[in-house]
């Protein structure tokens, strides 16, 4: 372990635990003005240098973790102590209900066991071919911009490819027709609730009225006649298909005998959906915007699928022999992690390093400031795979680097979201060069996911390869 990290009493924060490390005080009003616009404004770079920070605002307690170990104790060793909580309820809740990211307690045990057999190896590579078609389908749809030098947004691209993958893969082909509309309406109703209320961050009672987007409620009732109707055809069509809505249909209480409730089986699809498709989507556009500003890096991606391929199709069994393509898109996940920051509310007092953990306050783990951490990752902001390679992660500690989360609520998704990633990454970056269009803004923008705030509009160029 890094002997630089810091230790001592901290149970009188100094001032810059007190301002998560900002060089001058940062008042409630700034704090929260800037995490209204963007969750990820509440960090400057003096932040990725604490090992944690304490801060009140209103009647709430926040503590930063930015530590390896202290972020081990709190989603492994004593993960019992900790929730996901109020804020994450507050924000989540409303849309996702009590599926497998929301839930807690004896319903998320019993949903992930049902769950989790879907996510298990043999499943997934099963689910490789569909992956490699939608990858190869949204290849061909390049061509028109393609040959007519047209920039076309490349976040939103990945959003409908792997909103299609999650769609085919785990609900089977009787939605295909439904996928636009219900990745329109998850757009809406995340712009609506994607960021948490100012009166729920002060941690304000229940009781006080809050204002609520009205588009937001419309998408959501939009949605759920969607979700129904999936539900009613798969029943309809009586079939037994052995994916992962097959296994929540058919799932049975041991004790009553009975299956999950209509609402129950509307929380996890919308949870899968949701969770399954923007995140690994806003992975791979931060890769396709580093892959144009570092040419190098690049080339040599270029060059492993050029000697790999040769031009065929990617298989699931490629995918060993092409351990730079799955480097690129770590050290992505690195600098852009999708899901930027965790949140937990402390159920009783803990002692986490020096810190002195009180019930109620919300702890704050963010990939996005670990993975910042200059006494882990040396010039941090700069984009390099080879972090990635074997000797230097074994030479890192493990929760150095967490994109999917830890411990028993680690991501469900993701073995499925690497590989999916690594095969769409390798069919289009084969058949394409892509290059931001000059003059756009690119800015990171931290609201349920973390992406780029003006989308990222690129020029796709027809490799020779392709
Ligand atoms: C690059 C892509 C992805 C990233 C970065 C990501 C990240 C995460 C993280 C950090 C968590 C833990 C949240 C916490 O502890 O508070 C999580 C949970 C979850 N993810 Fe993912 N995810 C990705 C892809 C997927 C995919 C493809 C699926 C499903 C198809 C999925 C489904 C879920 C679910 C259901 C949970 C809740 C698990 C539980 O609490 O038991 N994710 N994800």
């Amino acid at each position: 372990m890094n002997q630089r990290l810091a230790t001592g009493a901290a149970t009188k924060p100094g001032r810059r635990q007190r301002h998560f490390g900002a060089r001058r005080p940062v008042g409630a009003f700034e704090f929260l003005q800037r995490a209204r616009d963007s969750a990820t404004g509440i960090y400057t770079p003096e932040s990725f240098t604490i090992d944690y920070g304490i801060r009140r605002l209103g009647l709430q307690r926040f503590v930063l973790l930015n530590h390896p170990d202290y972020i081990k104790h709190v989603l492994v060793t004593n993960h019992a102590n900790y929730e996901k909580g109020r804020l994450t309820q507050k924000m989540l809740g409303p849309v996702l209900g009590q599926g497998l990211l929301t839930s807690e307690g004896a319903l998320w045990r019993r949903q992930r066991r049902i769950a989790a057999p879907a996510f298990q190896h043999r499943r997934l590579t099963a689910l490789t071919e569909t992956m490699v078609d939608c990858a190869a389908r949204m290849a061909d749809r390049w061509q028109e911009p393609a040959a007519a030098g047209k920039a076309f947004d490349v976040a939103n691209e990945m959003s409908v490819l792997t909103m299609e993958i999650v769609a085919r893969t785990l609900f089977g082909s009787d939605i295909t027709d439904r996928v636009g509309d219900l990745r329109g309406a998850i757009v809406d109703i995340l712009r609506g609730f994607g960021q948490p209320n100012p009166m729920d961050l002060m941690g304000l009672p229940d009781w006080l009225p809050r204002r609520q987007d009205p588009d937001a409620r419309r998408a959501m009732r939009r949605t759920n006649r969607l979700v129904s109707e999936i539900l009613d055809n798969r029943r309809k069509a009586a079939a037994d298909r052995p994916d992962l809505l097959g296994m929540l249909l058919a799932a049975r209480d041991p004790e009553t005998g009975e299956g999950m409730s209509d609402r129950q089986l509307r929380d996890e699809i919308l949870t899968l959906f949701a969770a399954g498709h923007e995140t690994t989507a806003t992975g791979l556009t931060w890769t396709w915007y580093l892959l144009s500003e570092h040419p190098e890096v690049r080339a040599k991606l270029e060059a492993e699928l050029d000697a790999t391929l040769g031009g065929r199709t990617p298989a699931y069994a490629d995918l060993e022999h092409m351990p730079y393509g799955r480097m690129v898109f770590e050290e992505a996940l690195r600098l852009y992690p999708p899901a930027f920051s965790l949140s937990r509310v402390a159920l009783a007092p803990d002692r986490v390093g020096p810190v002195r953990i009180r019930t109620g306050d919300l702890i704050s783990i963010s990939p996005y400031v670990t993975h910042r951490n200059p006494k882990l990752w040396p010039d941090p902001e700069r984009f390099d795979p080879d972090r990635f390679l074997p000797e230097q992660t074994a030479a890192r500690p493990k929760f150095a680097y967490f994109p999917f989360g830890g411990g028993p609520r680690i991501c469900i998704g993701n073995n499925f979201a690497m590989i999916e990633a690594r095969l769409a990454l390798a069919v289009l970056a084969q058949r394409y060069r892509l290059s931001l269009a000059e003059g756009h803004p690119v800015v990171p923008y931290g609201r349920v996911t973390l992406r780029p705030r003006y989308g990222l509009k690129m020029r796709a160029e027809k490799r020779p390869a392709g």
